[in-house]
């Protein structure tokens, strides 16, 4: 699988978000290969509203209440999203509120995204559907997590079972992929190489081929 994270880039915002997420579900049916747009969370009813499966950037650890400005984990659901990232190195949370999020979120599917084996491992307690291993200094760079750490990868996938460890940072090309899998990684988290390409399109269709 293939999760496509639109960050708050202007060519997955808005208007722009619509037309991102077409061209992701689009190859998605086109290779077969589970391809996931994670969306700003304003954009989220733009997308369900027009029958598109996609999940939000985040949520606080809030409840039903006096909380102007929060991201209400209600809420984002009730807006269709079908599952929710949370833990981005761009937004990152406490162990105590990923685990009061992950608490309410039974009913949905997860990914906490780490970038350290101990955290990831208190992560795996609390159930997300998906950790993902993402080396913060290598996001929107040009060396993918497969080339600079595959003795980590290997050693989250060999440390823990519970849960399906996808990788993160930098990804490129269909060869950082094909590597990712190798190591026993499920998948992928992309975004500058498809988000910000020129034809977005057929970067992601290169991404697929680490997968034959
Ligand atoms: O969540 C995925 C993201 O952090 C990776 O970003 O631009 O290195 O693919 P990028």
């Amino acid at each position: 699988m293939i999760f496509i994270n639109f960050k708050t880039y202007q060519q997955g915002t808005g208007e722009a978000s619509l037309s991102l997420a077409k061209i992701c579900l689009e190859v998605a049916s086109q290779t077969g290969i589970k391809i996931i747009p994670i969306v700003q969370v304003a954009d989220v009813w733009r997308l369900t509203n027009q029958g598109l499966d996609v999940w939000a950037q985040a949520v606080d650890a809030i409840e039903f209440g006096a909380h102007t400005g929060g991201i209400l984990p209600e809420a984002v659901l009730a807006a269709g999203a079908k599952g929710i990232l949370l833990n981005h190195s761009e937004k990152k949370l406490s162990l105590a509120e990923i685990e009061k999020i992950l608490g309410k979120l039974n009913n949905c599917q997860t990914l906490v995204c780490t970038d350290s084996l101990s955290e990831g491992q208190t992560i795996t307690n609390f159930k997300p559907t998906f950790l993902a291993y993402e080396p913060s200094e290598l996001i929107g760079g040009e060396v993918s997590v497969s080339q600079a750490r595959p003795e980590m990868i290997k050693e989250f996938i060999d440390s823990i079972n519970e849960v399906p460890i996808l990788v993160g940072a930098g990804v490129h090309t269909s060869q950082d992929v094909k590597k990712a899998l190798e190591l026993g990684a499920r998948g992928v988290l992309v975004s500058s190489e498809v988000v910000l390409a020129t034809d977005p399109k057929q970067a992601l269709l290169n991404l697929t081929k680490g997968f034959k």
